[in-house]
């Protein structure tokens, strides 16, 4: 593909900090070439600054992702994160608007638009998360549920920058389960959101954007999953908190 894939885990609210080193410490010399296949992990806001730096210390090729942000940089907002302050210590970026956000924290796209904003605005990349429910799904419907998603999360965002936006479908039926969605699901979900996006900005910006796709990624369906045409990484949860079964799926995407 044109696109160089990003494969990231999402370790969610998992892991003690010595769980953390070791991880770091069993990936170390073990990832690709960024430029092939650009990892990232997303975790706990407490681990990030620890996390980059060692990566650095030990040359490990791995973006550091936090699992959500604020949208201002500064400010009287007890308990959130500044994307400033992330950008600040080399974070590379944060998952925005994940379905878990949606449900339980009362995200909406509202809010998903001002942090993609606030994302680019400091450099960071955002994985817009686009939930799914089960109720609303048609494959034989190109007006898909996530379409309104993403046209009003990312409806007020600068085209300019757009590109460097990371779709993530997650269908909020594959989160946590025991199987991922179909093949065939996965791949015309993708090829819907990529048309979304060349309506919303312009082909040449929606070619160049990257869609994951993420639910129930294991290592013996990542390759598969890799190979549609749409889709150019993962959003790992589970299967991420183990190092060799990350490699594998890191390994996929070569
Ligand atoms: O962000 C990751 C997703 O929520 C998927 O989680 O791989 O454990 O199903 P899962």
């Amino acid at each position: 593909s044109k696109r160089v894939p990003l494969i990231v885990g999402n370790w969610k609210t998992n892991k003690k900090v010595a769980e953390v080193y070791d991880f770091l410490q069993e990936i170390k010399g073990q990832l690709p070439d960024p430029k092939q296949v650009q990892v990232g992990i997303a975790a706990q806001d407490i681990y990030l600054h620890e996390m980059v730096k060692r990566s650095q210390e030990l040359d490990i090729p791995v973006d550091v992702f936090a699992e959500n942000i604020h949208w201002a940089d500064e400010g009287s907002y007890t308990g959130e994160t500044s994307p400033a302050a992330l950008a600040d210590i080399n974070v590379s970026g944060s998952i925005i608007g994940h379905y878990e956000r949606r449900k339980m924290f009362k995200e909406t796209n509202g809010s998903v638009g001002l942090k993609v904003t606030a994302s680019l605005r400091n450099g960071l990349v955002p994985v817009v998360a686009i939930a799914e429910d089960t109720t609303r799904y048609n494959p034989d419907d190109e007006d898909m549920a996530p379409l309104t998603e993403i046209a009003v999360g990312l409806a007020g965002v600068d085209k300019a920058k757009a590109e460097n936006i990371v779709i993530a479908y997650e269908p909020a039926w594959a989160i946590g389960a025991s199987e991922a969605p179909s093949l065939e699901v996965i791949e015309h979900a993708g090829r819907v959101i990529r048309n979304s996006l060349a309506i919303l900005f312009t082909q040449e910006v929606a070619d160049k954007i990257r869609i994951q796709y993420g639910g129930s990624v294991t290592p013996e369906n990542s390759k598969e999953i890799l190979g549609l045409e749409d889709i150019d990484g993962l959003l790992i949860g589970r299967a991420s908190l183990e190092p060799a079964a990350f490699l594998s799926m890191v390994k996929d995407a070569i």
